[in-house]
């Protein structure tokens, strides 16, 4: 005779089914929750004092007395100049070994190279821009011109 209770044969498999569900539901969102970590956070500990919160050079240490301002990550024309390789070495070695300035501190014993790369595209990403030969051509001829 069949009986409505919960026999405990049945209660182990119900628990091994939920377990295997809950299983299956911790694998799917793990690698989606990872791949939401776009470096928003990183940039926010360590870039936005001088780059600013929202990319666009105004961070509270980014104050008149610099000698040079952070430039403005939000304007389509400012990162184009810089291929994504600059962009790495920039923040892994610091301004002065991509002749910038002094200023943009040099990140490589701090950040990971995954962490440096997730931050490079972040940016693109804030600036909505890829590298543009003619734009950094012509960012060339115009430094050029003001050493003559
Ligand atoms: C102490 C202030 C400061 C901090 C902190 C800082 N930067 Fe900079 N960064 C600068 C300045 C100033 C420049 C501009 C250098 C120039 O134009 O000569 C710069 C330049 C850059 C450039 C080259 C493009 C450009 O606009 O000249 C990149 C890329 C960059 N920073 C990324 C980062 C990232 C990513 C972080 C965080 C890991 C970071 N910076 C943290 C001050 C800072």
């Amino acid at each position: 005779m069949m009986t409505k209770h919960l026999t405990l044969s049945n209660y182990i498999k119900l628990q091994l089914i939920l377990s295997v569900a809950c299983f299956c539901l911790v694998i799917t969102f793990l690698p989606a929750s990872a791949a939401q970590d776009n470096g928003d956070a990183l940039y926010q500990y360590y870039c936005a004092q001088c780059h600013g919160e929202k990319g666009d050079g105004k961070g509270i240490n980014a104050t008149e007395d610099l000698p040079t301002q952070p430039k403005d990550f939000t304007s389509p024309k400012n990162l184009p100049v810089f291929t994504d390789e600059q962009i790495v070495n920039t923040i892994k070695q610091g301004g002065p070994k991509e002749q910038l300035s002094f200023i943009m501190p040099p990140w490589g014993d701090i950040l990971s190279d995954e962490q440096i790369d997730v931050l490079k595209k972040l940016l693109r990403k804030i600036c909505k821009c890829q590298y543009d030969p003619a734009a950094a051509a012509a960012a060339a001829a115009e430094a050029a011109k003001q050493k003559q």
